[in-house]
């Protein structure tokens, strides 16, 4: 199936799923956004105010910083899919439970799956704890790790947060020191995938070259 349909779907589940437990006191589901066939995943913590208000992840102050630090790495937003590990604002933006995350993890797994990217980005401690539990983030930030999700090969880079960012100037040279490794990370994603994907498939591919013959 079209994995923007797919897409679809399960924001549909999620939005008549009447056990999300932060789902009370928010306006809004913030599913996520962005190109269904992307090849960065980024994972935020999850939706602040304005997020609320227009469904939308990452558009307050701290997105406004995420979409800098794309730019700076010449990728555009609509070409990356952004979301978050809880998609309700918890109230007074306080941090996630986690209970709460684990409620929303059938849907945060789901856009996984359907996306399959080559690189998730974590930002953020909450993010990052999803694939590496024990990590510090002081010091892997930045760095790529080969993780085995539900089948699937990905890198995750796990970054700080961009609100960390906005309060803290070192924070701030740190995260964009970690953007500008991103395409190389990317680069080096491509090719190892690609290379596990033809070692995995090497007899069917020698099975259809013979066939050719
Ligand atoms: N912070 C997050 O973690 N996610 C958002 O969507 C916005 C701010």
């Amino acid at each position: 199936m079209d994995k923007a349909l797919e897409l679809k779907e399960l924001k549909s589940r999620a939005l008549e799923d009447k056990n999300l437990p932060l789902k009370s006191g928010a306006t809004n589901l913030v599913f996520g956004v962005g190109n269904p066939n992307a090849e960065i995943l980024f994972i935020g913590e999850g939706p602040g105010y304005w997020e609320d208000v227009k469904a939308e992840p990452f558009v307050g102050p701290a997105g406004k910083l995420l979409d800098k630090l794309l730019e700076l790495i010449k990728i555009k937003r609509s070409d990356v899919f952004i979301t978050n590990v809880v998609m309700h604002r918890p109230p007074n933006n306080r941090d996630p439970l986690p209970e709460e995350i684990e409620a929303y993890k059938p849907y945060l797994d789901g856009i996984i799956r359907i996306i399959s990217p080559r690189v998730i980005v974590t930002l953020g401690r909450f993010s990052m704890a999803k694939f590496l539990p024990n990590a510090l983030i002081s010091r892997v930030h930045g760095k790529d790790f080969s993780v085995y999700f539900d089948g699937l090969n990905i890198v995750v880079v796990p970054m700080y947060h961009p609100a960390a960012a906005l309060r803290n100037g070192d924070i701030m040279i740190k995260i964009r020191e970690d953007f500008l490794g991103l395409p190389k990370i990317l680069e080096k994603a491509r090719s190892v995938r690609d290379k596990v994907y033809l070692e995995k498939n090497k007899e069917v591919f020698e099975q259809k070259q013979m066939e050719l013959f």
